[in-house]
């Protein structure tokens, strides 16, 4: 039994949280995750409507009585979908987490504290978490270079980036990119975080919504098979590599704008890629912890064993190195 700040902070048993995914953070994979003892979380976005996400989120309570939590991903978009509307479906909803990330969440907070919503921000730079336990928020989840989606523009890895992290602020800080294993798990722990967040891990589970082909690509992919796009928009975000997202590099380092890569990176394509196994039809989102994937277990299978071996580690391989 690991037991952190974090794990009272939000009533669950490992500290081990599976961050919000676009398409892929459905009731299945988030209440199995929740009933092995982990922090469950729903994509709010992943439902085209406040209404579709106010039925996910009852569907995940009638499919676990553990805590769970809702992602809310604040992206600067021209078109932003009804942010306040999806809030209050959250907080309407009973849910008593919320992972935030994107943007800063300040606007968001009275409500979500009122309802006593714990609120956990992701971000991806120092002066980003300290600004958001400045503004409130309860924990921060510290997102290394490694991770998939958006890295942000410094190119700090986890090593650096989550001791830094914790010397900055006093709120639990949880590891979060390129983290898959029990070994990650007990690095994080000795850095300083009070829990580990895994995105592209969680993916490659039994229950995580995605066609067997997806998951059977993460095995099969090493640490290597990832691109960085939209660097020159500075907008960066970390994906599988495959034939998209290689002709996408290629467009913008030649110069192309958004609007000529537009209809490749639709996410409507990525969708496609999750739900046919067709692995070439758009854009779809992994980390560098691939090269540390090996099997596709169950939610419950792979939290047991990541706890097991990350106190293996902390109580026999490292106090018998101590002479
Ligand atoms: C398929 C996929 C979709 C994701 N979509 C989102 C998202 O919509 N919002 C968000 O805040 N993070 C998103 N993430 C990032 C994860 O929540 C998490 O921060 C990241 O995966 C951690 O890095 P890791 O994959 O190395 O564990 C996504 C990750 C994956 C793999």
């Amino acid at each position: 039994m690991i037991r952190t700040r974090f794990t009272e902070l939000v009533g669950i048993e490992h500290p081990i949280v599976q961050g919000g995914m676009q398409w892929v953070g459905r009731a299945e994979l988030a209440s199995a995750v929740s009933n092995a003892g982990g922090l469950g979380i729903l994509t709010g976005l992943t439902q085209p409507t406040p209404e579709a996400l106010a039925a996910e989120i009852a569907r995940c309570q009638e499919m676990t009585d553990k805590p769970f939590g809702v992602n809310l991903t604040i992206l600067p978009t021209i078109n932003p979908p009804p942010y306040d509307e999806y809030r209050r479906a959250i907080v309407e909803s009973g849910v008593k987490v919320v992972e935030t990330a994107g943007n800063n969440p300040v606007n968001h907070l009275p409500d979500f504290h009122e309802a006593g919503i714990k609120v956990v921000h992701k971000c991806t730079s120092v002066r980003h978490a300290v600004k958001a336990e400045e503004v409130g928020v309860d924990a921060v989840s510290i997102d290394g270079f490694e991770c998939a989606g958006h890295p942000g523009e410094d190119d700090i890895p986890l090593l650096v980036l989550l001791p830094r992290t914790v010397d900055s602020v006093s709120i639990p800080v949880i590891a979060s990119g390129g983290i898959g294993d029990g070994r990650g798990m007990a690095a994080a722990l000795a850095l300083g975080a009070e829990g580990v967040n895994m995105g592209t891990r969680f993916m490659a589970t039994v229950e995580a919504p995605v066609h067997r082909t997806v998951k059977e690509q993460l095995v099969a992919n090493s640490e290597r098979d990832t691109d960085l796009l939209f660097r020159p928009l500075r907008n960066t975000s970390r994906v599988a590599r495959n034939a998209i997202s290689q002709r996408v590099v290629a467009m913008l380092d030649e110069g192309a704008q958004f609007p000529e890569v537009r209809d490749l990176v639709a996410g409507v394509r990525g969708k496609t890629v999750f739900e046919t196994g067709d692995l070439d039809a758009g854009i779809w989102t992994a980390g560098m912890v691939q090269g540390l994937i090996y099997d596709i277990p169950t939610a419950a299978e792979l939290l047991e064993r990541m706890v097991a071996e990350a106190e293996d580690i902390i109580r026999g391989r490292l106090e018998k190195l101590i002479g």
